[in-house]
């Protein structure tokens, strides 16, 4: 851990963000060349935890820069709320569809341009039950060169330090099977499986 500093972000994160989001979104590996748009992914995956007025946000710096995060928000329901009302709106006028096909680099890319375009609220609660018990989510990613130092470890604490004070029961998050690397890690960090899919899984952790 020498040499890193976990502190909570500020706006002048946002650059950082979406360029490690980027470069850990193929899987936890880099998708760098998955994306036409470089800014697609982290437009979805990151940039809007740090605007999220409750958003949960703390950086982990390395060589005087951040190279890992964790991103929370403590109530998924009034997140997609706020992301159908605030964020997205803005997104779905600058990404009108349809995107031209031939500009669009690969699956994950489409999914994105989609996502964007996807109705978020109101929840239904029909397919995800556990939402009620485990009501936050996040996401974790650091760069290859922060990983395997105990840095995944102390921002996952840092994160259920604060839930446990703002009285939150638990957390739950999406993972792809094809992640072997960060289902260990949420299995080491006391995650259960909730729900299987084909593609993955949500796992949940209750905070105490
Ligand atoms: C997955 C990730 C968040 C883990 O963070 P990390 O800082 O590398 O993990 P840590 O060093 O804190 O490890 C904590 C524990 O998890 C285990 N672990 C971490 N990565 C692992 C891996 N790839 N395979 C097996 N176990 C792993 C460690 O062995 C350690 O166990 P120990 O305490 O018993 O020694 C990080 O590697 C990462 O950002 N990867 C790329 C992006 C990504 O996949 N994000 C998740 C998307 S769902």
């Amino acid at each position: 851990m020498e040499e890193v500093h976990i502190r909570r972000a500020v706006l002048p994160d946002i650059p950082y963000l979406y360029d490690i989001c980027l470069k850990t979104g193929n899987e936890g590996k880099d998708a760098t060349s998955l994306f036409f748009d470089p800014y697609a992914i982290g437009h979805y995956y990151a940039a809007p935890y740090l605007l999220y007025p409750d958003g949960i946000c703390f950086v982990a710096e390395y060589g005087y820069r951040p190279q890992g995060y964790i991103i929370a928000a403590p109530d998924t329901i009034a997140f997609h709320k706020w992301m159908e009302e605030q964020w997205l709106p803005v997104l779905r006028i600058r990404y009108q569809l349809p995107f031209p096909a031939a500009l669009i680099r690969s699956e994950n890319e489409k999914r994105i341009i989609e996502l964007f375009h996807k109705c978020q609220f109101p929840v239904d609660m029909s397919y995800q039950p556990w939402l009620a018990d485990y009501p936050a989510h996040l996401h974790i990613d650091m760069l290859p060169v922060l990983q395997g130092k105990g840095v995944g470890r102390a921002l996952i604490d840092n994160l259920f330090t604060e839930l446990a004070r703002q009285g939150v029961p638990g957390l739950h998050l999406n993972v792809s099977s094809a992640n072997e690397g960060a289902v260990a890690f949420y299995k080491k960090m006391n995650f259960s499986v909730l729900v299987e899919y084909d593609w993955g899984f949500t796992m949940g952790r209750k905070v105490k």
